[in-house]
């Protein structure tokens, strides 16, 4: 494990399933120490007995400040610091605009958005915690990621909630970013395209160029170890959908109809 390429100590949220449980196992397998944070149970005891010592189970509910507060104050009381804090913990529910319900956005916004924000309150001090360690040591910076979507990136059918939700996290890591500046803590949004897992398996649309969670954490960590402030994948559809986002707004909204009438959206 190089010091570059692979953190020692990582939290992931949302580890229980998907792409969270897989680049839990890739940076198990590397040989890092693993805090792998969800409510279900046995995904993630199935991990600590893969990998006894190395990973740490952390049942949380994350939508839930004060459940967040006591694994946050938990886990501060198990590392002195974190090397990486993956924020992935999300969901998502299509919105029918026939029928507006509170119920979709109110669920995707419970852990997309305050989920992310509950995480990043016990997160950032335990990052900050890093620096101030290396400073007596070699000078390696702490990382930040958010697990946002390509989604965000334009108005997409029946994602009213979900978008909003990715576009939030997006901005609030943005900022940081601007805030952060001197803290030697850097920021990487993940913006996946469909990735093959629980979350998607509920689509009842075609699913252009999906990856496998095995494909998506390498394109993950590839871009986590490079430090890239935005990792976008698969290019396919990176290609496609910034394309269309450079057009005026009319013209997206035109292209996003047609091409949602078609494929059944
Ligand atoms: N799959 C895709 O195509 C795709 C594309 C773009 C972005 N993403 C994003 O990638 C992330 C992971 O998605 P996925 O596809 O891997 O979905 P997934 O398999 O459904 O995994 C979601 C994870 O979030 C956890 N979670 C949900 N609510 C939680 C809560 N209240 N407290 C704690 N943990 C909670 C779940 O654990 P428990 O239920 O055990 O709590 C689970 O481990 C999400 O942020 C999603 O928006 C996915």
């Amino acid at each position: 494990m190089t010091a570059n390429s692979a953190p020692y100590t990582v939290l992931i949220t949302g580890a229980s399933s998907g792409i969270g449980y897989e680049l839990a196992l890739c940076y198990l397998k590397q040989g890092a120490k693993v805090f792998v944070l969800a409510r279900s149970e046995e995904p993630l005891a199935q991990l600590t007995q893969q990998f006894p010592g190395r990973c740490v189970a952390v049942r949380v509910d994350l939508s839930d400040a004060d459940d967040s507060q006591r694994a946050g104050e938990w886990i501060s009381q198990q590392v002195p610091f974190l090397d990486l804090a993956i924020l992935n913990a999300g969901t998502c529910e299509y919105v029918d605009v026939n029928h507006l319900t509170r119920e979709p956005f109110e669920k995707v916004m419970a852990i997309n958005w305050q989920g992310t924000v509950n995480s990043l309150l016990f997160c950032l001090p335990l990052l900050r915690k890093k620096i101030l360690h290396e400073k007596k040591s070699s000078a390696q910076t702490a990382q930040l990621v958010g697990i946002s979507s390509m989604a965000s990136i334009l108005p997409m059918p029946r994602s009213q909630a979900y978008g909003a939700s990715k576009v939030a996290v997006e901005y609030l890591f943005n900022s940081l970013r601007v805030d952060l500046v001197n803290e030697q803590i850097d920021i990487t949004l993940v913006r996946p395209g469909f990735v093959k897992t629980p979350l998607t398996e509920r689509n009842d649309f075609p699913m252009p160029f999906a990856q496998t969670t095995a494909e998506a954490a390498i394109r993950i960590m590839r871009g986590i170890s490079k430090r890239h402030w935005l990792v976008q994948f698969p290019w396919p559809l990176v290609w496609l959908m910034n394309a269309i986002a450079c057009l005026p707004l009319r013209a997206q909204v035109w292209l996003l109809q047609k091409i949602s009438r078609n494929a059944k959206v």
